[in-house]
């Protein structure tokens, strides 16, 4: 594929009047004029894709052109594409299977999770939030505690080797990134990770499925917008189309690759990089036929790194945007607030008079 291929399509968004998508939603989403007629061009407009291979076997200039367009895509956007990751299809296939065989379980097998808090380990739902303001998305989520401990529920038995296996290849994928992106700052690979304890992240499984939507509304949200509270999150879904990004105060819709992963780039990766790089603004948009499912791998540093922007992109300490803030804390403050869009980074943010 061509490194600017015309990955992304704008789609208008639709107002939904169904009761569980009622307009109320859209007052936590950020100023993004609804609908814009303008459609990405074949440059300029495509999302990234990073060839993972040549990251890991290129050539020095190929590889190194890899790195300067993969900080592009960072700066530009906070999410590109990856292809030929050499994450096999069958196990990607499997893992999306068994979530979505969990789902399908009758409620008593579930009920133990859905009342678990953002800080327990497993938690089944239905919003983002569960119930912000009355408001209920349009969605079903597991969310598994994935590293440094696999959590899991019991059924479908399969389950624990299923996400064991496929946590561990995104682990491996995104710290093959991490340092990619070190490099891409012009630091040595191993700054970043190091800075984040990446050799112990903390990484999260999550299981989206969004039910078909197709009442007289038309489409409405399944997630709200919202930033990542991690480093990295990798995610595929099951063709059917859904995720946007906002870039340049439009939002777009990610069309994947074959066989690609999208990455978006966390409140983490903006932290320790003191705002050279964006965390990605995305949501998720309902409204087809089909219900559309996708399977995210949450990436986080260490829960107890103090994570602050790398001393060698402040020179003199001039123009720190940020303070170090423990991860733990960070990701609790972001889910126990129920805070949207980037509000959580106010956290983290020098204030200045
Ligand atoms: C997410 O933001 O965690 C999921 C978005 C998606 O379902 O594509
Ligand atoms: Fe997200």
């Amino acid at each position: 594929p061509s490194p600017h291929s015309t990955a992304m399509a704008e789609t208008p968004l639709h107002h939904s009047t169904d009761p569980f998508t009622d307009g109320e939603h859209n007052e936590h989403d950020p100023a993004v004029p609804a609908s814009d007629a303008a459609t990405c061009g074949a440059d300029g407009g495509g999302i990234l894709v990073v060839d993972f291979d040549v990251l890991v076997n290129g050539a020095a200039d190929r590889r190194a052109r890899a790195i300067r367009d993969l900080g592009r895509a960072c700066e530009d956007w906070g999410f590109f594409m990856v292809v030929n990751h050499g994450v096999p299809e069958e196990l990607k296939e499997a893992t999306m299977e068994t979530c979505r065989e969990l789902f399908s379980l009758p409620e008593e097998e579930k009920v133990e999770y859905l009342e678990a808090g953002p800080m327990d380990p497993v938690r089944i739902g239905t919003g983002f939030f569960s119930v912000v303001d009355g408001v209920r998305y349009w969605r079903d989520y597991l969310k598994m505690f994935a590293h440094p401990e696999l959590h899991c529920p019991a059924n479908p038995p399969k389950l624990r080797d299923v996400a064991a296996e496929y946590s561990a290849k995104k682990r491996a994928l995104m710290l093959v990134l991490a340092r990619a992106i070190s490099e891409s700052l012009g630091l040595d690979g191993g700054r970043i990770p190091e800075a984040m304890g990446l050799e112990s992240c903390f990484q999260i499984l999550v299981a989206n499925h969004y039910p078909p939507c197709s009442g007289p509304g038309g489409a409405g949200m399944g997630l709200p917008a919202h930033s990542d509270h991690g480093f990295l999150t990798l995610l595929f879904q099951n063709g059917v189309d859904g995720l946007q990004v906002e870039r340049g105060g439009r939002w777009r819709l990610a069309k994947p690759l074959p066989g690609a992963f999208f990455v978006i780039a966390g409140d983490q990766l903006e932290i320790v990089s003191n705002g050279r790089y964006k965390g990605a603004l995305h949501r998720a948009v309902v409204g087809g036929e089909r219900a559309r499912m996708s399977v995210v791998s949450m990436i986080s540093p260490c829960l107890d790194a103090v994570v602050a922007p790398v001393l060698e992109l402040v020179p003199d300490g001039r123009g720190l945007e940020f303070r170090g803030v423990r991860y733990r804390d960070y990701m609790e403050h972001q889910q126990s607030n129920k805070l949207y869009g980037k509000a959580a980074l106010d956290i983290a943010r020098v204030k200045r008079d």
